[in-house]
């Protein structure tokens, strides 16, 4: 193992400052460069940074391609992604040249869950919207048709992804006595779906049946846009649509459209394309769409959870031995 670092420690570059249940570890095994700032660095300073590294820890907001690659040289021994999800990263890429790429899954699953089930409820109930009306001073009386939304409990969820959120968010659905639909690439064992009673269905008799969606799929060219114009028709005009996955995943101007002609009821957005979403964006400021800034997985326990795994691929791939959770490289 060469270590080119002072004192012989790797040197790393930390794209963002993560929290110390990872930072200390890797502060105690490295050279460490960390950048600082609350926003991510800007390109030409993330080539110049990783230069020479031999290995950096990355954050969903900092792409990793071939560029990227040759900037830091032939040194780079590991890319660890601060996240589940990785499409921030050009894995085939990374595999090409033998870096192996880590992320964090599991840890953020029931929490992410938790937040999809925040925005559904919160959707269903016009949450935000009745604290709006109260703040506003427009609460006068108790109001038989004041913010009437759909029941949650005893309605039909179509799942959208059924991996390990999905299925977390299943397990939320049983406890509120629904019916649970789920579509994925393809049905999945019946153990897994049996204990959930959870039924598979293809996309276009899922959507007309539920009465809230959830996505849990990766961001993919299979995937990008998979909610746009003509799925969105599919659905129900008093259904809930909820992202927790990845902004792309829906076609936002298809999305605008449906809230105004007012064929969806509401939409629950964490993700958004682009992040930030810009202030004229027609889904901005809206009653019928929630939007949150990327919070699925913002527990202070699971962030810490997630950087003591990003600080384990980090050093294990620093030191040339294998990942603890390593993305599967491309067939
Ligand atoms: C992930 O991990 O992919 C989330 O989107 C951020 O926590």
């Amino acid at each position: 193992m060469a270590e080119s670092g002072r004192g012989g420690r790797p040197r790393v570059f930390v794209a963002r400052r993560i929290p110390d249940e990872g930072l200390e570890l890797i502060r105690a095994a490295c050279d460490l460069d960390l950048w600082e700032d609350e926003l991510p660095p800007p390109r030409d300073e993330l080539l110049r940074r990783v230069a020479g590294v031999d290995g950096v820890l990355t954050l969903l907001t900092d792409r990793v391609d071939d560029a990227f690659l040759d900037a830091a040289g032939p040194g780079l021994r590991v890319v660890s992604n601060y996240a589940v999800g990785f499409d921030n990263v050009d894995v085939a890429a990374c595999a090409r040249r033998g870096i192996p790429v880590g992320n964090t899954p599991g840890v953020l699953t029931e929490t992410t869950a938790d937040l999809a089930w925040t925005l559904l409820m919160a959707a269903a109930r016009r949450v935000p919207e009745g604290d709006r009306y109260v703040r506003a001073g427009a609460w006068k009386t108790w109001g038989p048709l004041l913010l009437l939304g759909p029941d949650v409990h005893g309605a039909t969820i179509g799942i959208v992804g059924f991996g390990r959120i999905g299925q977390a968010v299943a397990r939320r659905a049983r406890g509120f006595g629904m019916e649970i639909l789920y579509h994925d690439l393809t049905p999945l064992p019946a153990e897994v779906t049996e204990p959930l009673g959870a039924t598979y269905l293809p996309l276009e008799e899922l959507l007309p049946r539920s009465d809230f969606v959830s996505l849990h799929v990766n961001l993919s060219p299979q995937t990008r846009h998979l909610i746009n114009a003509e799925t969105l028709a599919w659905m129900r005009p008093t259904a809930v649509l909820v992202n927790t996955s990845r902004g792309p995943v829906i076609d936002q101007i298809a999305l605008a459209d449906a809230l105004d002609r007012r064929t969806i009821f509401a939409a629950a957005l964490d993700v958004t394309d682009p992040e930030p979403i810009p202030m004229n964006d027609r889904l901005v400021g809206r009653d019928d769409c929630l939007i949150v800034p990327h919070i699925a997985s913002a527990s202070r326990a699971t962030r810490g959870k997630m950087a003591e795994m990003a600080a384990a691929n980090l050093l294990a791939g620093v030191h040339g031995e294998t990942l603890p959770t390593e993305v599967p490289p491309p067939a």
